[in-house]
């Protein structure tokens, strides 16, 4: 259990060598955010192939993607992953429209669960809303899964709100999540 007893929570970029702690830290919060229709075996074939070393290591060196990690006193303790690309999807694309652009994706954010209710997701969104600004993005975006009270009150609180919805396929499954967007202040 990493220790979240510091009260303080860097959080910057990561950097490839935080891959490997980056996918461990991402199979034990995935499921988190899962709704109970999937199975722990569906979860963790997401996050093996999604969610590896090797994907991170991709992510992190990507131009179009920015990885944030929060770091606790030994582990990293939350992450979020940018997307700096248009959605290809036209539903989110129509639901999107009437928003400042370019638009941004959130496309992952998760803390550990012993961080949970204890500022470190804040901070974290904190440092991805200057992540994105800092891009020129004019708004920001992110599905959630409509079971998942707990990430839309905290999205809710961080200026997001919904402007539609999207389809999430999981295994066998195919979910209607909300898509949320907010505006941002983009730099020069
Ligand atoms: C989403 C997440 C990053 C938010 O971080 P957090 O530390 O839990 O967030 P906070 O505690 O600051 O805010 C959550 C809010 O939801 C409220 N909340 C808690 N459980 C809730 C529930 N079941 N229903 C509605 N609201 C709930 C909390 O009271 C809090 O609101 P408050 O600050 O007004 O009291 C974190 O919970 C997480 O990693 N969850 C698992 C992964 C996940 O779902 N990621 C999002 C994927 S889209």
């Amino acid at each position: 259990m990493p220790s979240t007893e510091s009260g303080s929570f860097p959080v910057g970029p990561a950097s490839p060598t935080d891959a490997a702690a980056l996918a461990t830290l991402a199979a034990l919060t995935f499921p988190l955010a899962c709704p109970p229709a999937v199975t722990e075996d569906e979860a963790a074939e997401f996050a093996a192939r999604a969610l590896s070393a090797d994907a991170f290591s991709g992510y992190i060196q990507n131009e179009a993607r920015r990885v944030l990690i929060a770091r606790g006193a030994a582990e990293p303790i939350g992450y979020a992953l940018l997307v700096l690309e248009p959605p290809s999807d036209p539903l989110i694309a129509a639901a999107l429209a009437d928003l400042p652009g370019p638009v941004a994706e959130l496309s992952k954010f998760y803390t550990h669960p012993a961080a949970h209710g204890r500022g470190v997701a804040s901070a974290l969104m904190t440092s991805v809303l200057q992540a994105a600004e800092e891009t020129g993005a004019g708004s920001l975006w992110l599905g959630v899964n409509g079971l998942n009270l707990r990430a839309q009150a905290f999205y809710r609180k961080s200026g997001f709100s919904v402007v539609g919805r999207k389809q999430f396929p999981l295994g066998p499954h195919v979910f209607d999540d909300l898509v949320l967007a907010r505006t941002l202040s983009p730099a020069g």
